[in-house]
């Protein structure tokens, strides 16, 4: 049986007192997690300290939104993971669409960074999905297969920890979710795919959904059964709307 997740990434949004009043929503309408989901925030990187400190003793996990593929050196403006970890964070979400868009972050680059946050003593939240002129032209499972691969060149999959997490990009930010049925069929196609690395390992393995999930459609997608859980966005802004998707995890 494996855990359920439940990621808020909050993209470039927030600031010392919106922070602070959305944990405290959180967890007033949350005052005690349950023990089989975990919930992990994702603030944006000069929050992480603050974050830290408001999640304190909460049992709420923290994990930055990107890190660089190297520990330390001269790479200004980059953040090591050695750096966050030693901030509180314990994951990392990686390669997610809009660092793929607007950085032009590639899928090598990807399994580097994924590498190096293994490395750094977190757990890498990896982020794969198609877009909609690629899956309108039947090429879904080419991408997907070819994203997968590129981080799984550099995972151990004997021993390190990571998330998957499903993210076509014609559902991020659109209002417009993937139908439970399209999210299962996509996930059973990257469990299969891990499959055939490691079956153990793919059984294991957390496997989110991200993309306008909200409370009025998480229950149907969370009850497909290769859906751990989801990486949530604008959602995860509203401390109602995110409480309500983490009790539709249950
Ligand atoms: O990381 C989260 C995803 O990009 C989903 O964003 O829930 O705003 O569509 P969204």
């Amino acid at each position: 049986m494996r855990k359920r997740w439940l990621i808020g990434n909050w993209k470039m949004h927030g600031n010392l007192a919106a922070n602070k009043a959305l944990v405290d929503g959180i967890r007033e309408r949350l005052p005690v997690l349950s023990e089989s989901i975990d919930m992990v925030l994702c603030p944006a990187l000069p929050y992480v300290s603050q974050m830290a400190g408001l999640v304190a003793d909460t049992g709420i996990m923290l994990g930055a939104q990107n890190a660089s593929d190297h520990l330390k050196g001269a790479y200004t403006g980059e953040t090591s993971p050695m750096m966050l970890k030693e901030l509180g964070c314990g994951f990392v979400i990686i390669g997610h669409s809009e660092r793929r868009s607007y950085q032009g972050e590639t899928d090598g680059l990807m399994g580097r960074k994924a590498l190096a946050a293994i490395d750094s003593g977190l757990i890498p939240v990896i982020c794969v999905g198609e877009t909609a002129e690629e899956r309108d032209s039947g090429r879904t499972h080419e991408v997907l297969g070819r994203q997968l691969d590129a981080a799984f060149g550099y995972i151990r999959t004997a021993h390190d920890e990571i998330i998957v997490a499903y993210e076509p990009r014609w559902a991020i930010g659109t209002g417009i979710a993937a139908t439970p049925e399209i999210v299962q069929a996509e996930h059973a196609f990257l469990r299969a795919r891990i499959a055939q690395r490691d079956a153990d390992f793919a059984q294991r393995l957390t496997l989110l959904y991200g993309g306008s999930l909200k409370a009025s459609n998480a229950e149907s997608v969370f009850s497909m059964p290769d859906v751990d859980g989801g990486l949530i966005g604008s959602a995860a802004l509203n401390a109602d709307e995110f409480v309500a998707i983490y009790k539709a995890l249950d």
